[in-house]
């Protein structure tokens, strides 16, 4: 089924399918491997604070606002912004998210081909007692061929998923796989949380010290949600856009933001606790972060050896999935987007984006490691995969994000949305609160931390 023009556009089967693949899209890497690495450089507990706040007032809000655009329209992020207010430049906006999410999957898609490597590390028993994690990092992720061959892996999958459509490709694997990823979470973080050592760890992530709190760690708090909840970039309105008529968006985005959340606040008291009991300093930046934490912890789950085997291999084929419903919202995005617009097939829009991302990630996949100058950019000090998130996946959704509540709340109307959440739903719970907050909140919030940040780095 291709999800052509909005009279015959493909549809979710049910709400809670809609619901599990929203949900699909925003947990991902963004919770297991951005939430920790994030909050391990802000100050752990202080920047879980702020991290909540920005879900509850900015991220929720703009939810609501990227799924009412999309469902209202039926069409791909251009489309809708060219249809809410023709013969304007507010498309661009829309334009942005395409090029983001080609951009974003293109670093992704790194992260998750290690994801990819370590299920074969984990299956064939490399995290068994007295594990050198560092070394299967550095393995995995600083030799040239095996970063750029698992990286090639993990596009062609996205691409072949969202070769197979909405209804059979990406809702067939969230709806019974996500469930499945909780509970092993939940049983990951209660043998995090039991290790000896483990109650400094667990103090560092959950007692604030608010003094840790400046621009710095707001800019990445917020970066983080809108990241996390796969917000700013049109993923929300493109899935929007396949939401049947009949369902109610406010709880939807209310399940949506809850999941995701408890999934990254899940992912933080597995890896801090771990992080404190094996001595590792939770400052250590750089994208490895988790991936160096998690081989320790799996390899104390008894019975060795075949305790680390069994949860290892499962956690990273969860997270493997768990990231490809993730790098298919990426996808989605500029395939809509092609095929909407520009009447390309969806085989050729998801064959050439994603080589495009293929060959844009690449920098990615040699910057930790393999290529001295790109894993310390000169005159940058950081990586380029890091430099690229920074830019893509923080600044940039927080720029779509102050676009998108500025357009809903004062182009296209809160009245307008409003009457969209309600045509099907019949009520709008908590309207007078998401007016107040799209109206206001959101916009200043988010041009204030933006002024602030380009004052700081210029
Ligand atoms: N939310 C996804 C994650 O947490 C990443 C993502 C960002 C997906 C933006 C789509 C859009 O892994």
């Amino acid at each position: 089924m291709d999800p052509g023009t909005p009279q015959n556009r493909d549809t979710w089967g049910s709400k809670t399918a809609f619901i599990l693949a929203a949900a699909g899209s925003a947990v991902g890497l963004g919770n297991i491997w951005g939430f920790p690495t994030q909050a391990g450089m802000n100050g752990g507990a202080a920047f879980l604070v702020v991290y909540l706040i920005a879900v509850v007032a900015i991220g929720a809000p703009v939810m609501l606002a990227e799924l009412v655009i999309g469902r209202h329209t039926l069409r791909n992020p251009v489309g809708a912004f060219k249809q809410l207010a023709p013969g304007t430049s507010w498309w661009l906006i829309g334009a942005m998210g395409v090029v983001g999410g080609v951009i974003i999957l293109s670093f992704y898609s790194v992260l998750a081909g290690w994801t990819l490597s370590y299920i074969v590390r984990a299956a064939t028993g490399a995290f068994k007692e007295g594990v050198d994690s560092q070394a299967i990092f550095t393995h995995v992720s600083a030799r040239p061929v095996p970063a750029i061959s698992w990286h090639l892996a993990f596009i062609v999958l996205t691409v072949w998923v969202v070769l197979g459509g909405v209804r059979d490709g990406i809702e067939r694997w969230t709806k019974v796989l996500m469930p499945i990823l909780f509970i092993l979470l939940l049983l990951l973080a209660v043998r995090a949380v039991t290790l000896p050592g483990a109650a400094t760890g667990l103090e560092f992530y959950l007692k604030p010290d608010f003094s840790a709190v400046d621009g710095r760690v707001i800019l990445s708090a917020v970066g983080q949600a809108f990241f996390s909840l796969s917000l700013g970039m049109g993923a929300m309105i493109t899935y929007g856009s396949y939401l049947s008529k009949k369902e109610g968006l406010v709880s939807s985005v209310g399940w949506v933001t809850g999941f995701d959340t408890a999934i990254a606040f899940l992912a933080g008291l597995i890896i801090f606790p771990t992080m404190f009991a094996t001595g590792f300093d939770p400052s250590i930046s750089g994208p490895g972060m988790v991936f160096v934490v998690l081989p320790s912890l799996l390899s104390t789950i008894p019975p060795a050896p075949y305790g680390g085997l069994i949860f290892g291999t499962g956690f990273f084929v969860l997270l493997g999935i768990a990231a490809l419903t993730s790098s298919i919202s990426l996808l989605e995005v500029g395939v809509t987007w092609a095929v909407d617009e520009k009447k390309w097939s969806r085989k050729k829009a998801a064959i050439d984006l994603g080589a495009i991302s293929f060959l844009v990630g690449v920098p990615s996949a040699l910057a930790n490691g393999a290529v001295d100058w790109l894993t310390s950019l000169p005159g940058i000090g950081m990586d380029f995969l890091t430099l690229m998130f920074t830019i893509f996946g923080s600044f940039a959704l927080i720029v779509g994000g102050l676009c998108i509540s500025l357009f809903v709340a004062w182009k296209w109307g809160v009245g307008a949305a409003g009457d969209e959440v309600r045509a099907t739903a019949g009520t709008f719970p908590l309207e007078r609160i998401w007016i107040v907050l799209i109206r206001f909140v959101c916009p200043l919030a988010l041009l204030v931390i933006l002024i602030k940040t380009l004052f700081d780095t210029f």
